[in-house]
């Protein structure tokens, strides 16, 4: 049996001809930047998100780069982030001139430990840039006391968490500042190419992030800011046009997939003999739970490396989600971070392993995922 990680035809297949019309709508109009399309979208994600702004942009990294600009982020700031993270959350600060101040993460649910944020804030601290990674949203209201308390700003990277809810039922994007989504093909709301969206219920922030998206521009030509070219194009926002309505339904056919594989690893026996950890979908001691939307199910497991070799043997793609934290990336050597620095992301990068979760995946592939790492591990 062959199982890829991610099996998009399930998700188009349904919807291959409405998508087919959305796109020759746009070749018909001539308008490919912005637009109605683009308009219509931002409408529908602030509704969603239950936000007051949503503003299209290029990628989820211009998401991120583009409202550290519109806070100011600039050279002699620092911003404190998790090293357990896509390279673009820590690279946006870098770019800006910044500095990525990192905080090592909780190891139950991989995102940046709340409770060892204060101790790295310094009077050069701008924000605070928490990451709701694989799609469970961070500790949200210990980061968001911190900032009150510091008088500082939070951005979310929500780019793997598009209807995710933190536990007290904000969704994600609605919890600091702004908050930065990605609509990369692989996210659970991703279209053709590259795409992203930033939310906000700050006017002014609202006003920045669309004169930033135009290099700075208002009125046309007449520039108050230096932006970029942060646009995000008709024919991937008619695309999520078309997807968008599905997105509760394919969030939760994730969460039902990922509670069979909590059935069918404890049937098992996998997890009573701690060879395999899932994924946490609650703070330990905490009654309501976080939801989680799966855009990854990350397992921990001891040899990961040749249990991923096993599965590939096997017909079964995976993926390391990630191998090497940012601390110790060569262009972070100017940081002067060495291994043993956040010793949880370190150890999570070695143990953890995602499995195929996407909507459309079959009871009997995820019955032969467990049964063929029941062999490996069980052997
Ligand atoms: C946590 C995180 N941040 C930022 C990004 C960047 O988004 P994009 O690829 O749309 O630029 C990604 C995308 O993979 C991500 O997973």
């Amino acid at each position: 049996m062959n199982v890829p990680l991610l099996d998009l035809s399930h998700q188009h297949q349904p919807i291959h001809d409405d998508i087919a019309n959305a796109i020759s709508q746009v070749v018909d109009s001539n308008a490919f930047v912005l637009g109605e399309e683009v308009s219509k979208l931002e409408e529908q994600i602030a509704d969603y998100c239950e936000v007051d702004f949503a503003i299209g942009v290029s990628s989820g990294t211009d998401a991120l780069l583009i409202s550290l600009m519109a806070i100011g982020v600039g050279p002699g700031d620092e911003v404190i982030t998790t090293p357990y993270t896509f390279f673009a959350t820590a690279g946006c600060i870098a770019r800006l001139g910044a500095k990525p101040v990192f905080v090592d993460i909780d190891p139950v649910t991989y995102n940046i430990d709340p409770e060892k944020i204060e101790d790295k804030i310094t009077p050069k601290t701008k924000a605070i840039l928490p990451v709701h990674l694989y799609g469970q949203c961070a500790d949200s209201a210990d980061i968001l006391n911190t900032a009150k308390k510091h008088n500082l700003y939070v951005v979310e990277d929500a780019a793997q968490a598009i209807g995710s809810q933190y536990r007290d039922g904000r969704k994600a994007g609605n919890l600091g500042d702004l908050g930065c989504f990605s609509f990369f093909p692989t996210k659970n709301l991703g279209c053709f190419g590259d795409g992203g969206m930033v939310v906000t219920n700050h006017p002014e922030m609202n006003e920045r992030v669309r004169v930033l998206r135009v290099h700075g521009s208002k009125p046309k030509y007449y520039h108050q800011l230096i932006g970029g070219n942060f646009r995000l194009d008709s024919i991937q926002a008619a695309v999520l046009n078309v997807k968008f309505p599905c997105l509760e339904d394919w969030n939760r056919q994730r969460q039902e997939n990922a509670h069979r594989y909590e059935t069918l690893f404890n049937e098992c026996g996998l997890i009573k003999a701690q060879k395999v950890q899932l994924p946490q979908a609650a703070y330990s001691g905490l009654e309501v739970p976080n939801y989680h939307t799966y855009n990854q199910f990350v397992i921990r497991v001891s040899d990961r490396d040749a249990l991923r070799g096993f599965l590939l043997e096997n017909g079964i793609g995976t993926e390391i989600y990630y191998p090497f934290p940012l601390h110790l990336q060569k262009c972070f050597h100017y940081l002067g971070h060495k291994a043993g620095d956040f010793p949880e992301a370190e150890i999570a990068a070695k143990s953890t392993l995602a499995l195929p979760i996407f909507p459309g995946l079959k009871p009997e592939q995820q019955e032969y995922i467990v049964q063929q790492i029941n062999l490996f591990l069980a052997g």
